[in-house]
């Protein structure tokens, strides 16, 4: 398992619970994945370090975009091992967001639209052909930062310009309004399975108010959904990409998350990436009832189509993120956390200092729980998160309260 956030902490436990799993590594790893299996230093960007550290595994799973996007998956390929995830020409699908466009709009996948700019000159223009709210993001990858939705003119424009004093292109899109849901579809290059829609709460302060951050939360099912939306997402969306790509010679494998706005006249795109969501993946997991290697291994493989159907838990999953004091905007690390190892704690940014788990990043634990409802769920995970005590950590105490309105939404 390559990675060290609260999403590979949670693959790398569903891992291990697969009875044909003997031995799980994790590279880097953090402070809570190292209680549960070995970990090891690794330079996750660094694509021949993986393979080099893959030697020998019956299989690689890839966390974060960044080393997909660097090739880790290519580079374990070429060396014989079977990897979980797409090849660097495949991960531009999250590593660009002008030729996730460019694909979208060749497969016919509804997406809000957009326009490409890679002259400053040219923004004002752009951003006033658009109108409020203005949509501008960064075309490569940003790391969460890349993406700035407001009313504020000025501020649109700054964020256009600073994307672009970095070099490359913004994208300046059209506003989508509703309720939004990742659904993550796991793909061979031919066969698609989705797994159960999630919802991830992006904002930093309650009532969705402050800056975006990578997520502060999730849960998972979506109650007030229609019950088919994985597969019209499958269907309108994630086998239309697969097969794009197939046909452009650059098959998809690994899984596809597919980020949608459920609007008034239908759901539409906001986002493709490359990987597992952080942290709907912790609320999606914990209702996952088929062992999970077996099917990262038979999407590997190209064998989905033979997999059996997906198994899940009744009831409800709520993960309920920690954040370090000042994130996102400039997370302090370092702060001691006590009660990190109560059951359901997921690590994220966490490291040891002397025997003791100290803070290392700006998200630094998840709690996920489970309920026969939502509402118990999340009253679990509230509960095992007041035992937790980390200097100037916050988080959000409306994860999964406030449920979008079912009329609102078509689908
Ligand atoms: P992205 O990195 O593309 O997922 O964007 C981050 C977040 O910005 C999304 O999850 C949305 O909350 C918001 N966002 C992105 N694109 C749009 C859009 N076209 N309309 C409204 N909100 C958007
Ligand atoms: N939770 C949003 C993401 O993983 O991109």
């Amino acid at each position: 398992m390559i990675g060290s956030g609260a999403r590979e902490h949670a693959l790398v436990l569903s891992l291990l619970a697969d009875p044909a799993v003997s031995e799980v590594v994790c590279a880097p790893g953090n402070a809570g994945i190292s209680q549960v299996v070995a970990t090891q230093p690794v330079d996750v960007n660094d694509a021949a370090a993986v393979a080099a550290l893959a030697t020998g595994f019956d299989l690689v799973v890839i966390g974060p975009e960044a080393p997909l996007v660097a090739g880790a998956v290519d580079a374990c390929r070429a060396a014989g091992i079977l990897a979980f995830g797409p090849t660097a020409a495949a991960a531009r699908l999250e590593g660009s967001k002008d030729f996730a466009k460019e694909v979208m709009r060749s497969a016919g996948i509804p997406t809000a639209d957009a326009r490409t700019v890679t002259d400053a000159a040219e923004l004002p223009n752009d951003l006033d052909a658009c109108g409020p709210p203005y949509v501008v993001k960064d075309d490569g990858l940003a790391a969460g930062k890349g993406v700035v939705v407001t009313d504020d003119r000025t501020q649109a424009l700054l964020h256009g310009e600073a994307c672009l004093a970095k070099g490359g292109a913004v994208l300046i899109e059209e506003y989508l309004d509703g309720p939004e849901a990742s659904v993550f579809c796991i793909s061979d290059g031919t066969t698609v399975v989705p797994l159960l829609p999630a919802q991830d709460f992006k904002r930093v302060g309650e009532g969705d108010t402050g800056p975006n951050t990578g997520g502060m939360g999730a849960y998972s099912p979506l109650t007030w959904a229609d019950p088919d939306l994985a597969q019209w997402t499958v269907d309108h969306v994630a086998q239309p990409a697969v097969d794009e790509m197939a046909a452009r010679g650059i098959p998809y494998t690994g899984v596809l998350y597919v980020g949608l706005a459920l609007t008034r006249t239908g759901p539409r795109v906001v986002e493709f990436n490359a990987r597992f969501g952080d942290p709907e993946t912790q609320a999606v997991l914990a209702l996952l009832e088929t062992p999970l290697a077996g099917l990262l291994v038979a999407a590997a493989r190209g064998e989905l189509a033979d997999h059996p159907p997906l198994e899940w838990r009744d009831g409800a999953a709520v993960t309920v993120v920690l954040a370090a004091a000042g994130y996102p905007q400039s997370p302090r690390t370092g702060d001691v956390i006590h009660g990190a190892d109560a059951p359901g704690v997921l690590h994220a940014g966490t490291a040891l200092r002397d025997g003791e788990v100290v803070s290392s990043g700006g998200r630094v634990l998840n709690v996920v729980a489970t309920g026969a409802t939502l509402e118990q769920a999340r009253e679990a995970a509230y509960a095992t998160l007041r035992g937790i005590r980390l200097d100037g950590g916050h988080y959000r105490r409306d994860i999964a309260a406030t449920l979008p309105d079912q009329q609102e939404t078509s689908r």
